[in-house]
């Protein structure tokens, strides 16, 4: 029932899920896929929480059906996953595996045949090893053309079913946390300089898949999904909103700023000094090529104050004493979109993801009464439909995540999805919040 009260959400709005190969698919070893750099840092002892591993997972690889059916059933208009680049090219380059092919293309033509529209995300995390042992990885420029050679690859064979490509998926997951933190695969420490140089193949590794997209799949809209540091100011002044939009370019000066402005901005250069990337004529036109649309994974935020006088003008909070929640910022979706949108003007945005975790296992009933998801996507979303109501054009939100995973080295213990899996026999049911997230699909209020 309506009473009355107007949308909140357009009823073109694109809703949907996403996922990611390594997280939900399972069939690590199956119909010629190769390993990734997971496959082998999930045998370190402890390198993920309780030792798991990522041979079933979700087990999409085979459940894909059904998950397509609790999709139309939500109503939802599109599907985020990822390819494993390693099912396709199991040593990364060179040979092609056409049975790794044949189940996107079997996944791509379920969800069409659903209503359902593929978006694309060509990396995940999942680097085939064999180019972090001949290369290094994304140390090295070698594992970034065959990157470009993958996307042409892959785009060409799923041709017409896919219209929307996201490059990569978050260039602090690709990067530091990596080759620096080393608390994911490949599971490295390096110095500053090898990391910044990484940080650099990596902003090339979209410029470079954004090309070999533009040839293979002309149709196609190609954008980034990227988690900047969002920045929320304490108070909504013009100084502190000035002072928040500074520190959100100047904090992600080596990624997002760099993509979007074709360079590296003076504090950034200025900050790392002799540990600068180095930097090749031509990378930054490859770079900054414009996107059709830009993703954003938004989750967290930091409060920012104007600090005028100071020698920098602003003050970014860490942390905020006496507030033990710091992980739920909803504001963080108005003012991440609003910032974006002021500084760069992309064509389009959407919400690549957005979601909450939760210990989430059902009751005597068999029921999953995710309130606490609920609460969470209420309060994101209400803050997302001021940046809409503001005109800033935002197109579409993807709820991480449409159903329990892998969450990387914190293993199977966080629970993100909208529909609870049981690991043991791949069991789906869907929780509270997916009856929620259906009601708000089909009308596009709040409640
Ligand atoms: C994001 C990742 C995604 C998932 C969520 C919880 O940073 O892109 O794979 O782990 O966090």
């Amino acid at each position: 029932m309506n009473n009355g009260q107007t949308r909140d959400f357009p009823s073109d709005f694109i809703w949907g899920s996403a996922t990611a190969s390594y997280q939900v698919e399972g069939g690590a070893y199956e119909d010629g896929k190769g390993p990734s750099i997971w496959t082998e840092f999930e045998k370190r002892p402890n390198a993920i929480a309780d030792n798991v591993d990522g041979d079933i997972t979700s087990n999409q690889y085979h459940c894909w059906p059904e998950d397509i059916q609790l999709m139309k059933k939500a109503g939802m208009k599109a599907y985020r996953f990822s390819l494993a680049w390693s099912r396709i090219m199991p040593d990364g380059k060179g040979k092609v595996n056409p049975k790794g092919l044949d189940y996107y293309k079997k996944l791509c033509d379920g969800l069409l045949e659903n209503g359902i529209a593929p978006y694309v995300t060509l990396y995940h995390w999942d680097l085939p090893p064999v180019l972090q042992q001949e290369y290094g990885g994304w140390e090295s420029r070698e594992t970034v053309k065959y990157f470009g050679e993958f996307a042409s690859c892959a785009a060409e064979a799923l041709g017409q079913r896919v219209n929307h490509y996201f490059t990569i998926n978050e260039f602090l997951g690709c990067t530091d946390q990596g080759y620096s933190n080393g608390i994911i695969a490949p599971g490295l420490k390096l110095n500053a300089k090898r990391r910044n140089q990484v940080r650099h193949n990596m902003l090339l590794a979209h410029g470079t898949a954004m090309q070999a997209l533009r040839s293979a799949a002309p149709h196609a809209k190609v954008g980034i999904a990227e988690n900047p540091v969002f920045m929320i100011p304490a108070i909504d002044t013009p100084e502190h909103v000035e002072a928040a939009k500074l520190a959100f370019r100047e904090r992600n000066a080596h990624f997002i700023t760099a993509v979007m402005e074709g360079k590296y901005i003076d504090s950034y250069l200025e900050s790392e000094k002799e540990n600068a990337p180095e930097v090749m004529e031509g990378d930054f036109k490859l770079i900054s090529a414009p996107m059709d649309f830009l993703g954003l994974n938004i989750y967290h935020g930091k409060f920012v104050l104007a600090t005028p006088g100071k020698e920098k003008p602003y003050m970014v909070y860490e942390e905020y004493p006496g507030d033990s929640s710091v992980l739920f910022q909803p504001a963080a979706m108005y003012w991440g979109c609003r910032m974006v949108n002021e500084l760069w003007h992309p064509a389009e945005m959407v919400i690549s993801e957005n979601g909450l975790q939760g210990n989430d296992h059902p009751d005597w009933e068999c029921k999953i009464n995710d309130l606490h998801r609920i609460k969470y996507m209420r309060e994101y979303l209400s803050s997302l439909s001021r940046a809409l109501r503001e005109d800033i054009p935002v197109k579409g939100y993807f709820h991480w995540s449409l159903l329990d995973n892998l969450e990387w080295c914190s293993g199977f213990r966080p629970r993100f999805g909208l529909i609870f899996v049981n690991y043991k026999t791949s069991q789906r049911i869907p929780k509270l919040s997916y009856e929620w997230y259906s009601e708000l699909i089909k009308t596009g209020r709040l409640v």
